[in-house]
């Protein structure tokens, strides 16, 4: 058998039906992820041929895409209203730890995600930790969140010293599900199987910014076969 057969759709998981995306870029022309209304409509009808349930939209906050809390309400109100499908829409945010973040954390501005609103999706550059990564960590414990820390495995900085910290700290990991299908290249692919296989992820989200972008790593015979297996396990209980 060759290697490229034992690689799997993630579409093929079946862990849409279902499924909670902890993690999207629905929210039309606020950040870098999907433009257009039209699109995201589009792309919120190909979620549900996939079975998804509920959708956190979780536009960027960050010095380069400084949306402001009332903004991003209003433009999820907008797609609220114009989405009549079956899946349940909420709204969180991405939050950059940059400047801009320790002001909104001094004023206490967030727009946090999960069930009992106490937890918030925080990401890092990819390429260096910011100033006082640790503290700022256990500054958003201390006022009361939980931090999730998005794609993980595609920060070039961190291994798995950093990873087991981390845990260690009781933070929260979230797979980028495109990580698996190869969308950040090898060495996030690699560190994401290894993630994943050894029990580091708490939540996934697919991170979706295009609608061509999802339907490609969804449907792509990309995903190793272990980590196949893991995620089906994951999604079982
Ligand atoms: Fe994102």
């Amino acid at each position: 058998m060759s290697i490229f057969s034992s690689k799997k759709k993630l579409v093929d998981t079946n862990i849409f039906s279902g499924y909670t995306d902890f993690h999207s870029h629905f929210l039309p022309g606020v950040d870098d992820g999907i433009q257009t209304m039209e699109e995201s409509l589009k792309a919120l009808h190909y979620y549900e041929i996939l079975g998804v349930q509920r959708i956190w939209c979780t536009p960027h906050i960050m010095e380069d895409m400084p949306n402001t809390t009332d903004h991003l309400r209003s433009v999820f109100d907008e797609l609220s209203r114009e989405y009549t499908g079956k899946i349940e829409l909420r709204l969180a945010s991405e939050n950059m730890l940059d400047n801009l973040f320790q002001e909104r954390l001094k004023d206490d501005d967030f727009l946090p995600i999960g069930k009992s609103l106490n937890h918030l999706l925080v990401e890092t550059s990819y390429y260096n930790p910011p100033i006082h990564l640790w503290k700022t960590l256990e500054d958003i414990k201390s006022k009361g969140y939980f931090p999730i820390l998005a794609h993980p495995e595609r920060y070039i900085y961190m291994d798995m010293g950093d990873y087991k910290r981390l845990k260690d700290m009781g933070i929260k990991l979230q797979l980028d599900l495109m990580s698996l299908s190869g969308n950040y290249g090898k060495e996030a692919q690699d560190k994401a199987n290894k993630l994943l296989l050894d029990n580091f992820y708490d939540y996934t989200g697919t991170d979706i910014h295009r609608l061509s972008q999802a339907v490609k790593a969804f449907s792509s015979k990309s995903v190793k076969n272990s980590s196949y297996k893991k995620l089906k396990e994951m999604y079982l209980k």
